[in-house]
């Protein structure tokens, strides 16, 4: 059984994974809308991804004998200045869920919650590999620059760092 604490704890964590998956969302559209078909493909999968981090929550507080919550989100940031905005604010924003999940993580210690500290661990993992990917994305792009050829290059080069079930759900199942 979960402590009203840790319940609302793990249903804020439910809000800020739905609300990446939306945001990413957001960006992988713009990226369409642009035809950088690479960068969307990526930006979907990682939208994905986020639902998936956020059912995984919603599946261990049920069976914890909690409940978990589904809320609203308002609608995300949906326009950017150029692709390295849209990195910049991934890494952001993937900055502030460890910094929320650290946060977690103390609580659990704190009312010697052992089974969710556990579970957990997961989540920590997840953010440094997070962390690290957006940040090797963003040397990538420090690299080539943002001239069309070197966008060109960047682009064919996310397409290939999509894992193939994400580049399917991007090309609608095609
Ligand atoms: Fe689920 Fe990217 O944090």
């Amino acid at each position: 059984m979960l402590s009203k604490n840790i319940e609302k704890l793990l249903n804020e964590q439910v809000q800020l994974e739905f609300e990446s998956s939306q945001f990413y969302l957001a960006m992988a559209s713009w990226a369409e809308a642009k035809g950088l078909n690479g960068v969307s493909g990526f930006l979907y999968g990682q939208a994905d991804e986020e639902r998936v981090h956020m059912l995984k929550l919603f599946h261990f507080i049920n069976e914890r004998g909690s409940h978990a919550a589904v809320g609203g989100s308002k609608a995300p940031k949906a326009k950017f200045k150029n692709v390295k905005e849209v990195f910049e604010d991934l890494l952001k924003h993937e900055l502030a869920v460890t910094h929320e999940i650290n946060k977690l993580v103390d609580a659990c210690l704190k009312e010697k919650d052992y089974t969710t500290h556990n579970f957990l661990q997961w989540y920590v993992s997840e953010q440094v590999e997070e962390e690290k990917q957006a940040m090797t994305i963003l040397d990538k792009l420090e690299l080539l620059g943002e001239d069309r050829g070197g966008l060109y290059l960047f682009d064919r080069d996310l397409a290939s760092m999509t894992a193939a079930p994400a580049a399917d759900a991007a090309n609608g199942g095609k």
